[in-house]
């Protein structure tokens, strides 16, 4: 189960040996925006150097974000870490999902290329961070079988639509990044992959980042970005059900199957019906060997 994302700056060899022990889900090794261009040809250098020694470990949940598709520099990333078979590409700034798809037949290429099994690399779009894609999104459906799911940005798109910030006075996203937000959900849901919520930017900020990360569970995302370790744990708890919502899915799971012909029935005064029953099997198909408390 992905739950959390570690966004590392490819470039710092610090941040790249800190993140070695990181409890994240997945590490994406980040070759974009954290990157000043000309430190990318050594972050790429040390990308693939980490995505070795990792691979070595038996780990296999490293990521690389690459520069946008249609960018010259985005070849060259490519060609710097695939010998190295990242788990993924994090796919930044993609105007609709046709980049997705022209991104998926380079990787058949370059999967042939270094004897990589066929398939075998994930991709995860930023799907809002460029204006056109917000018209378009119900094109991911379909698009690739190497859809992971989708995530989205802010930061982007306030620059594209020329906003000088996402945010209101109490930190909460302003309506165009809240349609965002929405349209990526529904978006995933569309497609039958995960979402996975953005950065939470404000990194010491934990008791916010736990309310948003549990809003952002609660609201349908399976997981979410982080951009420093000390959010890792936060993340990782907060995307988990607690005891009363699994003994809840317990009770509704329960409840059909004592009464397998019932379309609606009763727990608590509330009606219940069959999205409550899916959302009750997924509840505990999400369940840990170690649920919280
Ligand atoms: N990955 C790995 N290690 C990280 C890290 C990250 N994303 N963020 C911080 N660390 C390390 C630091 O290097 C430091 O290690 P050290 O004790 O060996 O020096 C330790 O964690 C504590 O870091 P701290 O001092 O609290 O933060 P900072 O000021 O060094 O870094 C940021 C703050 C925001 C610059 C940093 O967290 C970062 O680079 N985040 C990722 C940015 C990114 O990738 N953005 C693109 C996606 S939006
Ligand atoms: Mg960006």
């Amino acid at each position: 189960m992905m739950r959390s994302f570690l966004f590392v700056p490819a470039d710092s060899e610090r941040k790249l040996a800190k993140a070695e022990d990181a409890n994240a889900d997945a590490l994406i090794l980040d070759l974009e925006d954290a990157v000043q261009a000309a430190e990318r040809p050594r972050a790429r250098a040390l990308a693939r150097e980490f995505l070795t020694s990792r691979r070595n470990q038996g780990r296999e949940n490293t990521w690389v974000r690459i520069n946008p598709y249609d960018s010259e520099e985005a070849a060259d990333d490519l060609e710097a870490v695939m010998p190295a078979a990242p788990a993924g590409i994090v796919l930044p700034k993609p105007p609709g999902a046709d980049a997705a798809v022209r991104l998926a037949q380079a990787l058949d290429r370059l999967e042939d290329e270094h004897t990589i099994l066929r398939g075998q690399t994930r991709i995860l779009p930023l799907c809002t961070e460029h204006p056109r894609a917000l018209f378009s999104l119900d094109s991911y459906i379909g698009s690739t079988p190497r859809l992971a799911g989708l995530s989205w940005g802010a930061e982007d798109l306030a620059a594209a639509v020329g906003a000088s910030t996402n945010r209101d006075e109490n930190g909460d996203w302003l309506p165009t990044y809240t349609l965002a937000r929405s349209l990526c959900l529904i978006a995933a849901a569309a497609a039958s992959v995960p979402a996975f919520d953005t950065v939470y930017t404000d990194f010491r900020d934990e008791s916010g980042l736990a309310r948003y990360a549990r809003a952002a569970r609660r609201d349908g995302f399976r997981g979410m970005l982080a951009i420093h370790p000390a959010q890792l744990a936060i993340i990782n708890e907060a995307f988990l059900p607690d005891r009363q919502e699994i003994e809840r899915a317990r009770r509704i799971v329960a409840l059909f199957e004592a009464q397998p012909d019932a379309g609606a029935l009763a727990l608590d005064g509330q009606m219940i019906d069959r999205p409550h029953l899916l959302q009750a099997e997924r509840v505990l198909a999400a369940i840990d060997d170690t649920p919280k408390d």
